[in-house]
């Protein structure tokens, strides 16, 4: 079976309602799309699986949930007004329009013969730069035209992380080094957004920001980086399909003294090679400058960073060493939606079965998997099969997602569940209510084994968590 590319997995997630296009029913709204009913179980475990590693399992992450809209000056003082924007270039042709950067992703709008069917063949104006915050405002009378009234969808979770920075320290009473990880939605107005999550306008960052001292920042850096690349293996993703791409000086944002992705072969169609990969995540040392920046008294002595409208110091004080300053930050940053795409195209295989036909099997980990167990009844126009089958489900569903199906044959509702990634099937079956057993099948060997039914929630939990 060769890879499966983005496009098996548009197909797969609009058949088994783990992604839909949004606002559908009104043709659509471009690069938009829904989470259905297993696509929000599956983005859920992502997250709780990622909050759980850093937040709960270490000793030195706090949470935190802060707000997508935040006084204009955030962003101001960020440097979010001046500098995030995207190189934007027209074409003089086919009046397709395009991120100069990423010409090689795009395909041009219009039919193939326009301008060969890719930005890369387009007669192209000479680029300008256009800023990707969303804006909107505020209150009853406000208008575009009012500056007090402006604001901004936030287009990362990192700077409300950094304005609280003072509120956590000061209510944990941690010490250096200690994290701030924030899960949120986060808006961008993107030139080309496009391939189905992958870029968006809206979508879901998962971030941390760990404060540390300057001196141990290179280190820390490393070792997160490291870290990362294991959390991504823990979600089931294989790691010939990762890749670390240090940036170069080029490539680094002005806060950044060395940033690190961690890419994933989304584009395995692409000819061989790094075009195949793209970012799943970036990990950067953003040095002392985002505390700075938006601290009352920086102390900077090229006076570039002054800021009068802060009404904190965002500085550390340590009492053993009497010493005050601001910390370095180290910021693992990564997409909840690259994240579903990633493990999707990963858990995808195909196996073929007796008869030769092809099944798709998602092989989620049981940890992500939406649905952990189905309950099928083997017979479902025989009364005392369904009645224990439902209480079944009835007595699962506390301690693992359990769904109860009856509404086929049993080949096709296996194959159901293999190919929404449910790691068990149970069968309830006319023996079943006599030995009071029941049949449990492997999702991914097709195995089948006899349990007894007072001991199966036992041998489920231990088969989907050790
Ligand atoms: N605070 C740093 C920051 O936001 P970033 O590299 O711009 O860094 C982090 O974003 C991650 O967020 C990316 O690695 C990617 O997974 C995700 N991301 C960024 N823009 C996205 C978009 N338009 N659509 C989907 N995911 C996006």
């Amino acid at each position: 079976m060769s890879a499966p590319n983005i496009e098996t997995i548009v197909s797969l997630s609009k058949r088994r309602g783990f992604v839909f296009p949004a606002s559908d029913i009104y043709g659509g709204l471009g690069s938009s799309w829904d989470y259905g009913p297993l696509g929000v179980e599956l983005a859920n475990n992502i997250k709780q699986s990622w909050w759980r590693w850093l937040v709960h399992e270490r000793d030195d992450v706090e949470g935190l949930d802060s707000s997508i809209i935040q006084n204009r000056l955030v962003w101001k003082y960020s440097g979010h007004e001046t500098t995030f924007s995207d190189p934007l270039v027209d074409c003089r042709t086919c009046k397709g329009r395009f991120r100069e950067d990423k010409l090689r992703d795009v395909e041009c709008p219009n039919e193939p013969g326009v301008c060969a069917g890719s930005g890369k063949e387009c007669s192209l104006t000479e680029a300008r730069q256009f800023n990707l915050m969303f804006r909107t405002t505020i209150g009853p009378v406000s208008s575009d035209d009012d500056p007090a009234s402006l604001a901004y969808l936030r287009p990362e979770t990192a700077q409300g992380i950094f304005i609280n920075f003072k509120n956590v320290l000061d209510t944990s009473r941690r010490k250096l080094p200690f994290g701030i990880a924030q899960i949120g939605k986060s808006f961008r107005n993107e030139v080309t957004p496009g391939n189905f999550i992958f870029r968006t306008r809206e979508f879901e960052q998962m971030e941390m920001e760990y404060f540390c001292r300057a001196d141990d920042a290179a280190r820390i850096h490393q070792e997160w980086i490291d870290d990362f690349w294991k959390w991504f293996e823990s979600l089931g993703i294989k790691p010939e399909n990762l890749k670390l791409y240090e940036q170069g000086p080029d490539e680094l944002a002005h806060y950044a003294v060395r940033c690190v992705d961690i890419l994933y072969k989304f584009f395995p169609e692409r000819e061989e090679g790094q075009a195949q990969f793209d970012e799943l995540m970036g990990i950067a040392n953003r040095t002392d400058f985002d505390l700075k920046t938006h601290s009352k008294k920086p102390e900077d002595a090229d006076g570039k960073r002054l800021n009068p409208d802060s009404t904190e110091d965002l500085s550390y004080f340590d009492p053993t060493t009497n010493e005050r300053f601001y910390p370095y930050c180290i910021e693992p940053a990564a997409g909840v939606n690259r994240t579903v795409l990633a493990v999707l195209m990963d858990a995808y295989t195909e196996k073929t079965n007796d008869k030769g036909e092809t099944r798709v099997i998602l092989k989620l980990t049981p940890d992500l998997a939406p649905i952990k167990v189905a309950v099928l009844p083997l017979a479902k126009n025989k009364p005392e099969i369904v009645a224990m089958a439902k209480g079944l489900k009835k007595e699962l569903l506390p301690s693992m997602r359990t769904v109860y199906d009856d509404t086929g044959g049993i080949g096709k509702l296996y194959a159901r569940q293999d190919e929404i990634g449910t790691p068990f099937c149970v069968t309830v079956d006319h023996e079943s209510l006599v030995d009071d057993a029941v049949t449990v099948r492997d999702r991914d060997t097709w195995e089948q084994e006899r349990v007894k039914v007072a001991e199966l929630k036992e041998y489920l939990l231990k088969r989907l968590y050790t």
